[in-house]
């Protein structure tokens, strides 16, 4: 992977995770991403997190090791067979079931129904082309000084390729144009993996 991705090696649960995540094609964020995100949910003393797409639990074990022990992490995902997965991946990490709440079902029907401004941080990996509709929701759902994450900012380096006009790419480079050009959000391109796009909500 090289020498950034892997700077901080993973752990036999986050190993485990990673290696089904790839089997049932719910492809994990990178080491490095994950090590952002625990970077970012330290560093918001985050005890709510929202998590837009579960897959087999890599991303919700990194973000729980960054959470404040008594945080709670809300996981959206449309396969219930993929959230049972994530869920006996969070238990291998040794985080009791209190520490996750599931909710099965399509991000765009479960969000609305989250509270508004109740979240520290929310991390976005499911539906590529609908990041921009994730971007809305994460605004409302984030308390001031807020964190909203998207991995695949780059999407292999289809973003950066004009020739790729499709649905997904297209979406992502709006997501990057959006969060670029609102006066309310600090952003962020990190170039880790397969880039992690982020933004503080002043
Ligand atoms: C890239 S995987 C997530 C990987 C995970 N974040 C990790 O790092 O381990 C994407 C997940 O999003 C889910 N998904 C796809 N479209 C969705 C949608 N519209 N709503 C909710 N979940 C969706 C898939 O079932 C899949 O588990």
């Amino acid at each position: 992977l090289g020498f950034a991705e892997d700077y901080l090696p993973e752990d036999e649960a986050l190993l485990g995770a990673r290696q089904l995540g790839r089997e049932v094609g719910a492809s994990p964020i990178g080491p490095a991403g994950g090590a952002a995100l625990r970077f970012l949910a330290a560093l918001l003393d985050a005890r709510t997190v929202v998590e837009i797409g579960s897959g087999c639990g890599v991303s919700g074990i990194w973000l729980l090791r960054g959470m404040r022990p008594d945080g709670v992490l809300t996981s959206v995902d449309v396969e219930p067979e993929n959230q049972r997965l994530a869920r006996q991946a969070y238990a291998q990490a040794g985080f009791g079931t209190s520490r996750a709440r599931m909710i099965a079902g399509r991000a765009l029907d479960v969000l609305p129904r989250l509270t508004d401004g109740a979240y520290d941080l929310v991390f976005c990996d499911a539906a590529k082309h609908e990041y921009p509709d994730y971007l809305a929701e994460a605004l409302r759902l984030l308390r001031p000084g807020g964190v909203v994450a998207f991995d695949n900012a780059l999407w292999s380096g289809k973003v950066a390729d004009p020739g790729r006009q499709d649905p997904d790419t297209v979406a992502i480079r709006e997501v990057l144009r959006l969060v670029r050009e609102d006066e309310r959000l600090v952003p962020m391109l990190l170039p880790v993996g397969d880039g992690l796009l982020c933004a503080l909500k002043r």
